[in-house]
């Protein structure tokens, strides 16, 4: 089941544009109507204007009309088990639920499954706004 989001996940890392950091990412995400949305790191060289494979994946994702992530699956190619950044954290929770699963990635599949409150423990919630 979780097979093909590592797949997609590991096809959009072969699309990022990652020349400055050399650190190419892919994520993939299935969102609520079952379908897959992915992305990859597209760097930029003013640094900062830069974004990650996650937020390359919501983007998707949004403008399909979807927006609830019901699973996400992370590569990179140079690093097992790449932890989605700080940033992308909180982007994630923004479409995710108690019962949303994060995969972490080697090159031969998933290694490591997580639940956004496993990353983003004690966080800024909507009810917080009162
Ligand atoms: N990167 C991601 O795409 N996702 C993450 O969660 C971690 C970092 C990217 C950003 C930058 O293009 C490169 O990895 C090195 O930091």
């Amino acid at each position: 089941m979780e097979n093909d989001l590592f797949e997609a996940a590991r096809d959009a890392m072969a699309k990022a544009h990652a020349p400055y950091s050399k650190f190419p990412v892919g994520a993939a995400i299935r969102a609520e109507d079952g379908k897959i949305y992915t992305g990859a790191n597209i760097e930029n060289l003013s640094f900062p204007e830069g974004w990650c494979a996650e937020t390359t994946a919501i983007s998707h994702m949004v403008m399909a009309g979807q927006y609830k992530i019901m699973e996400v699956a992370v590569i990179a190619e140079k690093l097992a088990l790449c932890p989605p950044c700080g940033g992308c954290r909180q982007r994630l929770a923004e479409f995710s639920g108690a019962s949303t699963r994060i995969y972490l990635c080697d090159e031969t599949g998933v290694k490591k499954t997580l639940a956004l409150s496993d990353l983003l423990p004690h966080s800024f919630e909507t009810e917080l706004l009162g």
